[in-house]
């Protein structure tokens, strides 16, 4: 086990590439989705040993639900399955489960687990899982705006910031998307404006520690500037 030494990271992982990986095996693709809940299982057992304190996933988006309805599903029946067989364990390890996205629309039961696994792990500190379910980039900064206008408070960057479903967690260092593809697809959009953006060509259910590591050695290599200059002896302004 490596000792990190950095301050932890908050890494976004768009978990694409599902169903490539069944058809390169010639399996349903609802075979790709239950090999996905593995290789999450893995991840997030592995990450805090990566740097990694916080795990934002992109589980269903608004969009998915155009998929077809035995497809849609699977994916219910997944989540469903993924946070009732884990709860425990997640406790367990000290890990705080977050749902980001819209409760309307979701299946009573899957909004009721959704309810009571987030209580059940609202102490926890260690690590903080979050993911994203019925979860729209665009929809959320919309409901974010809506709140904070109902309430008649001002909208600046900041207000926004903290009434996105993001708001209560740290901000995100790193957006990892899997499979090749490269966009956002309607994730984190607010909170991508100084993320650094990684690409790797491992189809998700393949992911685990070893690729994690790989993106988060990919991101410290890389020169955050926030808009400034690079932090070199010629640029620094003397005090
Ligand atoms: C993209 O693969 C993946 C998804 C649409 C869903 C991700 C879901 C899981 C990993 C299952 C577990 C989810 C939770 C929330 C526990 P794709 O189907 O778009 O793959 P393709 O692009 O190869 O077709």
């Amino acid at each position: 086990m490596t000792v990190e030494t950095a301050a932890p990271l908050h890494v976004a992982l768009i978990m694409d590439g599902n169903g490539r990986w069944a058809s390169q095996r010639g399996l349903p693709r609802a075979a790709g989705h239950r090999a996905g809940v593995q290789a999450l299982k893995r991840t997030v057992e592995g990450a805090a040993d990566c740097g990694v304190g916080c795990l934002t996933v992109f589980g269903f988006s608004t969009e998915n639900w155009r998929r077809p309805a035995e497809e849609v599903s699977d994916l219910m029946g997944l989540v469903r399955s993924y946070v009732v067989s884990d709860l425990k364990r997640l406790t367990k390890a000290g890990v705080r489960l977050k749902v980001l996205g819209r409760r309307q629309g979701l299946p009573a039961d899957i909004a009721d687990i959704i309810r009571r696994a987030e209580a059940d792990t609202a102490h926890n500190d260690r690590f903080l899982l979050q993911v994203a379910f019925n979860y729209g980039a665009q929809a959320d900064i919309a409901d974010a705006a809506r709140t904070l206008a109902e309430a008649g408070r001002p909208i600046d960057e900041n207000a926004l910031s903290q009434a996105l479903s993001t708001g209560e967690g740290p901000p995100v260092d790193v957006i990892v998307r899997t499979s090749g593809e490269r966009r956002l697809s309607n994730f984190l959009l607010w909170e991508a404006a100084y993320a650094e953006l990684v690409f790797q060509d491992v189809l998700w259910p393949d992911y685990g520690p070893e690729p994690l590591r790989r993106a988060v050695e990919e991101f410290r290599a890389r020169d955050r500037r926030y808009g400034g200059l690079p932090d070199t002896p010629a640029t620094r302004v003397a005090v």
